[in-house]
């Protein structure tokens, strides 16, 4: 109940960027870390990257390992979305919010997103992706587990088998869902956190680096700590 598909049905990643996807040019969207990482990864399958795009008017025209900073969002109304794909790179720090509103407001527009998995992660056949997940370098997924839209398994992290992955989750450096952990949408795991078995963690709840979540998780609060309680709640909840 938790996995968006309103990008499409689950899909292997590897099929998306091996089929069609190669001829297309690409438009990372955001030019901070995460951007650099993602770069790195679709330069290294041979991906046709154009460059970035990114709100901070002061970095328009830099270059990022080779590759130019291309001005703001605006810049991708005068592309065509039929040969333009984007990738979300928006980072999430402290929440998920303005990824998934990026990502939200792009897709009206018409563009498509594509994912990407690194050479180094570990994805086992019985996991089912949606064609935009982003698995950064070292991370796992197990079988019986499913990943929504444009969800990012940052580098090293761990998602072992039959979890449910709700869109725009990020699971951060280094964090570990044990079996069966279900996240709603929109949920920001932080670095090195680990959340035990079966646990259920609400949309748009984030759970602060180095938390081990023992208990279900409600939408919309902040959980922190060992073994991790509510610290806050959102705005808006
Ligand atoms: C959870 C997080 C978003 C909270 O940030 P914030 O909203 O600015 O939090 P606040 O500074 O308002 O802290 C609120 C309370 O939570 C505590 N807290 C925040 N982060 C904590 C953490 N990681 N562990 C333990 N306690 C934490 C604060 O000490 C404070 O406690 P208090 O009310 O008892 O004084 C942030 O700490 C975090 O962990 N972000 C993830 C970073 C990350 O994973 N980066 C890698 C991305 S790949």
């Amino acid at each position: 109940m938790y996995i968006s598909r309103s990008n499409g049905e689950f899909r292997m990643v590897r099929s998306a960027v091996g089929g069609g996807v190669t001829d297309k040019r690409i438009v990372i969207v955001g030019a901070g870390g995460h951007g650099r990482v993602i770069a790195g990864v679709l330069r290294s399958q041979g991906m046709h990257v154009l460059g970035f795009v990114d709100p901070d008017p002061c970095i328009k025209g830099k270059m990022i390992d080779g590759m130019p900073i291309l001005g703001g969002d605006d810049v991708l109304l005068d592309m065509n979305p039929g040969e333009t794909f984007l990738v979300n790179a928006i980072g999430a720090v402290r929440d998920t919010v303005r990824r998934r509103a990026v990502g939200e407001r792009l897709t009206k527009l018409g563009f498509a997103w594509v994912g990407c998995i690194h050479s180094r992660a570990s994805v086992d056949s019985g996991a089912k992706l949606m064609g935009d997940v982003q698995i950064m370098a070292g991370a796992i997924i197990q079988g019986g587990t499913a990943v929504g839209a444009q969800v990012v398994v940052n580098t090293g992290a761990v998602v072992d088998h039959d979890c449910l992955v709700g869109g725009y989750c990020h699971i951060a450096t280094g964090a570990t869902l044990a079996g069966g952990v279900v996240l709603g949408r929109g949920v920001l795991v932080g670095a090195g956190a680990v959340i035990i078995q079966n646990i259920q963690v609400g949309e748009n709840a984030v759970v602060a680096a180095g938390a081990v979540v023992v208990s279900n998780v409600s939408p919309g609060v902040m959980v922190a700590g060992v073994p991790a309680v509510i610290k806050k709640t959102l705005v808006g909840y």
